[in-house]
């Protein structure tokens, strides 16, 4: 079984692949549907650690009686546009209260997706077409290891993994995480509603007549600012930056 969190695809994509590759039967969206007691599960990074609000779902996840005991080996799977910091430790203090120890882990580097900062950008054509095509590669790789339920932790915690994930962290999400500086630009929106349907969350409200209504519980993913197809969306620092969307299973 595989659970699997993503804001604008890279890591449903990866999540795809891992599903074909192992023959797991797809990707369940906390569904309490079993089979097997092989679980993976896939996030992005944000700030250096797994999205708060996937961290809740998880929490709810392994509560549930129903998922409880149910699993031997679990796999983490977490896509990156650079470095993940200290994630492999919060994964594993988390699934370590709820019994879990046979845990895998591992890092794949793909296309960036936060632009909104000063000195952020997205990667180029070639910089992004290499990460996708490593990313293919490696998967096949943790594919094989997870069908044989290794053991492994290979991942990439950058420099300074303690300072980015226990520092800058809550500070991102203290000062960045917010919907209230998205601006839909009224000339250019087309009223076509894939703000509202890619976002994960459920937070744009999205009408024939009015501007895409942001609802105030965003995560900051910033997949409504790269799915609109008029890059209608803008935050603070995303103007001239360009848009991008991941790869098609
Ligand atoms: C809010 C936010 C924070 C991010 N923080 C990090 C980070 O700390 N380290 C990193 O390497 N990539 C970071 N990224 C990049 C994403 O982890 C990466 O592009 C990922 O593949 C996106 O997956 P998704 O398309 O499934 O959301 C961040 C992206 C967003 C939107
Ligand atoms: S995706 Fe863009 S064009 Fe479509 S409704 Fe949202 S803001 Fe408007
Ligand atoms: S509102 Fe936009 S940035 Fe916020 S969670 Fe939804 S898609 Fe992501």
């Amino acid at each position: 079984m595989i659970i699997c969190f993503s804001g604008t695809g890279n890591t449903r994509w990866a999540a795809n692949k891992i599903a074909a590759l192992t023959e797991d039967a797809g990707i369940e969206h906390f569904s309490s549907e079993q089979r097997g007691d092989i679980l993976g599960i896939f996030f992005p990074i944000y700030a250096w650690g797994i999205p708060r609000i996937f961290i809740n779902k998880l929490h709810q996840f392994f509560r549930n009686p129903e998922n409880q005991g149910k699993f031997s080996y679990v796999y983490v799977v977490c896509t990156c546009g650079d470095d993940i910091g200290l994630t492999d430790k919060e994964v594993k203090s988390l699934l370590q209260q709820y019994g879990l120890n046979n845990i895998s882990i591992c890092s794949i580097q793909m296309p960036e997706t936060y632009i909104d900062l000063p000195g952020f950008k997205l990667d180029t054509h070639v910089a992004a077409t290499k990460k996708i095509a490593e990313a293919e590669k490696l998967l096949s790789v943790f594919a094989k290891k997870i069908q044989r339920q290794e053991i492994f932790n290979e991942v990439n915690r950058g420099t300074c993994p303690w300072i980015k994930s226990r520092i800058l962290r809550p500070l991102f999400y203290k000062l960045f995480v917010d919907d209230k500086k998205f601006v839909v630009d009224k000339d250019l929106c087309i009223h076509c509603g894939k703000c509202a349907k890619v976002c994960p969350v459920h937070n744009i409200d999205c009408s024939p007549t009015n501007l895409p209504q942001y609802k105030h519980h965003c995560t900051g993913c910033l997949a409504c600012y790269h799915h609109c197809p008029k890059n209608a969306i803008q935050r603070v620092y995303t103007k001239g930056k360009g848009q991008y969307l991941p790869p098609l299973f």
